[in-house]
C-alpha cells in the first residue's frame, strides 16, 4: 500500500537535481583563480534554468554548496557566497515573469544575514512562479537533515515515508516536500553523491558526466534527459509488471 501512495504523489513533476561540480578546475585549465569558476558558473545556471522547462522539468534542486565546503579556504568560501548573494539580487529579478519559483534549501543559521535576507527575498518574489520549482541546496548536507527530520520526530509513531519527507523539508527550510528526485545529474567528472539528497535520490537515475559545470548547457541537460528516458525504471518490481 504505501508503495502506491509514495508513487502516485511523487509522479506529479518530473524533478530533476544536479550537483553543480567541476567549477575550481574549470578555471585552473585557464589559469584563472577558482572564484573565476564559481562566477561563471553562474550562467550555466541561467542556461539550465532557461531549459527546464521546456523540457518538462517541473522542478529543479541544484546543489550550491554544501555542509562540508565550509572547510574549504575562508577566502573561497566568502567568494562563493557573495555570487550566491549577487545571484539572488541580480538573477532571480527576471523570475516571476517566466513563472520561476525560487526555495533555498538548506541550514540557515549559519548563512550571513545580507544573504539569508537576498535569499527570503527571491523565495518571497517568486513564489507566484507555476513553470519551474527552483530550488537551491546551499549549507545543505543529506545527513544532516536525516539526523534533523529524526530529532524532529522521536517519540512518534513510525513516521510514513510521506510524513518523514514533510519532516525533511521542515528541517531543511524547504517549505514542502517535492517529488523523489527522478535524474540526479553530476557534472565534474566525479562519481559520487557528496551528501547530496540521500533520502530523495532513493530510486534516481545516476548521469555522471565530464564536462566541467561552468561549461554546461542546455544541450547536456537534453542528452542526459534522453540517456534518463532509455532507463529502465523497476522500482524493485521485473521489467513486465513495471511495464505494465
Ligand atoms: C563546485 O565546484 C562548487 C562548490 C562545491 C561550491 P568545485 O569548487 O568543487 O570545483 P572543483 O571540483 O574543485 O573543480
Ligand atoms: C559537491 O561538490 C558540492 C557541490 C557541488 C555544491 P564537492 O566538490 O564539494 O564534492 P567532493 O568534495 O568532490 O566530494
Ligand atoms: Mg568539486
Amino acid at each position: 500500500m504505501m508503495q502506491s501512495t509514495w508513487q502516485s504523489s511523487y509522479t506529479r513533476s518530473l524533478h530533476i537535481a544536479i550537483i553543480m561540480d567541476g567549477s575550481g578546475r574549470w578555471a585552473r585549465q585557464r589559469g584563472l583563480p577558482r572564484e573565476a569558476g564559481h562566477l561563471a558558473g553562474r550562467w550555466a545556471v541561467e542556461r539550465v534554468v532557461e531549459a527546464a522547462p521546456r523540457l518538462g522539468i517541473g522542478t529543479l534542486t541544484l546543489f550550491a554548496f554544501s555542509g562540508d565546503n565550509w572547510s574549504r579556504p575562508a577566502s573561497e568560501v566568502r567568494n562563493l557566497m557573495q555570487v550566491f548573494e549577487d545571484y539572488f539580487r541580480g538573477s532571480t529579478n527576471g523570475y516571476p515573469a517566466r513563472g520561476i519559483r525560487v526555495s533555498v534549501v538548506g541550514r540557515r543559521d549559519r548563512l550571513a544575514p545580507s544573504l539569508f535576507e537576498a535569499a527570503e527575498e527571491a523565495e518571497c518574489v517568486t513564489a507566484g512562479g507555476q513553470a519551474l520549482h527552483l530550488r537551491i541546496a546551499l549549507d545543505y548536507s543529506g545527513r544532516d537533515a536525516i539526523l534533523r527530520a529524526a530529532h524532529r520526530l522521536r517519540n512518534g509513531h513510525p513516521p510514513s515515508a510521506e510524513e518523514f519527507a514533510r519532516a525533511l523539508a521542515d528541517v531543511t527550510n524547504a517549505g514542502e516536500s517535492v517529488p523523489d528526485i527522478a535524474l540526479l545529474i553530476r557534472p565534474g567528472g566525479e562519481q559520487r553523491l557528496s551528501d547530496f539528497m540521500l533520502w530523495e535520490s532513493a530510486y534516481a537515475e545516476l548521469v555522471f558526466t565530464d564536462r566541467l559545470w561552468p561549461d554546461f548547457d542546455a544541450a547536456d541537460l537534453e542528452a542526459a534527459l534522453e540517456d534518463f528516458r532509455r532507463r529502465d525504471r523497476r522500482f524493485g518490481r521485473i521489467a513486465e509488471v513495471a511495464a505494465g
